[in-house]
């Protein structure tokens, strides 16, 4: 009885991990196809510090927009998607000259600026960190 109780609560166990395991991977694997598995998971802390250092120079992190025009980063992931996003960082003006909303967006600066390329941003690991902090500007 004993033994057969044991390796029950073993296999129960074990079952009980095979979910939450494939939960967990699923929900950090990268959305693009060059992801691979040498690929970390994005970090939060990174992106809030590359935020602090660069992007804070010109956006807010509330819904306001900056005395240079740029938006108010709160809720943007509710604007754009994530590969929007992802292109729009690597290179603003040139994504702009592909890009209707990206088009639309810069031509909406009422003092006719373009955010910069920024050489930070020609990083993948560096717009992957910066997005994972991005989302996390919910106002819910
Ligand atoms: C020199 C000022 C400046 C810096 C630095 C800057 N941006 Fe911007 N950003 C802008 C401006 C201005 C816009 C609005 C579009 C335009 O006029 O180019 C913008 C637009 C955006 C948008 C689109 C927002 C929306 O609501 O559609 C995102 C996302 C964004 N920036 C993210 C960032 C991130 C992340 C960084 C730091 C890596 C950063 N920006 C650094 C000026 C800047």
């Amino acid at each position: 009885m004993k033994p057969y109780l044991l390796s029950s609560l073993l296999y129960l166990a074990g079952i009980g991990m095979v979910p939450a395991l494939g939960a967990a991977e699923s929900e950090t694997a990268a959305p693009d196809a060059e992801a691979s598995a040498v690929v970390a998971q994005p970090d939060v802390k990174h992106g809030a510090a590359i935020f602090a250092t660069i992007c804070s120079h010109c956006h807010h992190t509330d819904h306001t927009a900056s005395a240079v025009g740029a938006p108010g980063l709160m809720d943007v992931l509710e604007r754009h998607d994530e590969a929007w996003i992802d292109q729009w960082l690597q290179g603003p003006e040139a994504f702009s000259k592909r890009n209707e909303a990206a088009r639309d967006l810069v031509a909406s600066n009422p003092f006719g600026l373009i955010m910069p390329t920024l050489p930070e941003m020609q990083q993948e690991r560096n717009r992957r960190d910066i997005i994972a902090y991005l989302k996390t500007l919910k106002s819910e």
